[in-house]
C-alpha cells in the first residue's frame, strides 16, 4: 500500500519519533515535513491510496500549517488516518483532521495518538511533563495501530484506488465545461435541439416509414 505521511513536528521531534519508525518498520511509506516546503508549495498527493497526516497538538489544534496544505492537497474519496501526539489527556484531538476529510470529502479512518513530551509554558518550569514520551511502547502500539490499518482496510483501499483512478483519467478525458457550458446544455435539451443530427435524421426515417405503415394499415 502506496502511503505518504504528511507532518508537523516542531515541539520537540516527538511527533517525527513516531513517522520515522512507520517509515522505517513498513515498506511504500514516504513522509513530508510539512515544514520543509516552500510557502506555496502543495505537493501532489495523487499517487496515494493512502495519507497520514501527524502531528503535535499546538494550542488545542492540529498545526496550522498542516491543516492549510492538507486543505491544498487531500483529494475528494483519498483515505485518511491520523498520528497525534499530546501533553494533555484528551483523546479528541482527530477532530481537526476529520472536520478537514470532511470538508474535502475524503475518508477519515481512524486516528492513533499517545502522549509526547512537553515543557511548553508553565511546564517548563517543572522540567516538563510526559519525560521520555513517545516511548519504545508507544511507537510498538503506533506500529500496531499502522499494522491493522493495513490488514482491515489495504485490499479494499487498493481496490477503491484504482476506480478512483479510472473515473479521475474519464472526468480528465470529459471535462464538465464549467457553468455556460452546462447552461447551454440543458437549454439544447428542453429545447430538444440536443440530439445528434444523424440520430434525427435515422428518427426522422423511421417515423415517416411508421406513418407510411400505419397510413397503409388504413387504406
Ligand atoms: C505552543 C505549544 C502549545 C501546546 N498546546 C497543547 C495543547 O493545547 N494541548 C496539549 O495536549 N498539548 C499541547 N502542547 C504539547 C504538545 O502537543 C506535545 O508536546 C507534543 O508531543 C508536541 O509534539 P512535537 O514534538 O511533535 O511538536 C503544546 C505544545 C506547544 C509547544
Amino acid at each position: 500500500m502506496k502511503t505518504v505521511i504528511l507532518y508537523r513536528s516542531k515541539h520537540h521531534g516527538n511527533t517525527k519519533k513516531l513517522v520515522d519508525a512507520v517509515v522505517a518498520n513498513f515498506d511504500n511509506v514516504d513522509a513530508i515535513d510539512v515544514a520543509a516546503l516552500g510557502k506555496n508549495e502543495y505537493p501532489d498527493l495523487d499517487e496515494y491510496p493512502l495519507v497520514g497526516i501527524a502531528t503535535g497538538i499546538y494550542y488545542g489544534k492540529i498545526d496550522d500549517d498542516l491543516a492549510r496544505v492538507m486543505e491544498h492537497i487531500i483529494n475528494e474519496g483519498q483515505k485518511i488516518f491520523g498520528l497525534i501526539t499530546y501533553g494533555g489527556s484528551s483523546k479528541w484531538y482527530g477532530k481537526d483532521i476529520d472536520g478537514i476529510c470532511r470538508m474535502k470529502r475524503a475518508v477519515f479512518l481512524a486516528c492513533w495518538g499517545c502522549a509526547g513530551f512537553d515543557t511548553w509554558g508553565p511546564y517548563k518550569f517543572m522540567g516538563g511533563m510526559n519525560k521520555g514520551r513517545p516511548n519504545q511502547d508507544d511507537i510498538q502500539a503506533c506500529l500496531e495501530f499502522y499494522k491493522k490499518l493495513l490488514d482491515d482496510y489495504g485490499d479494499i483501499l487498493d481496490e477503491q484506488y484504482e476506480q478512483y483512478k479510472k473515473r479521475r483519467a474519464y472526468q480528465e478525458a470529459h471535462p464538465a465545461g464549467g457553468l455556460m457550458s452546462n447552461i447551454k446544455r440543458s437549454a439544447k435539451k428542453i429545447t430538444g435541439k440536443s440530439k445528434k443530427p444523424a440520430a434525427q435524421a435515422s428518427r426522422r426515417e423511421s417515423s415517416s416509414v411508421d406513418d407510411a405503415d400505419s397510413k397503409a394499415d388504413s387504406e
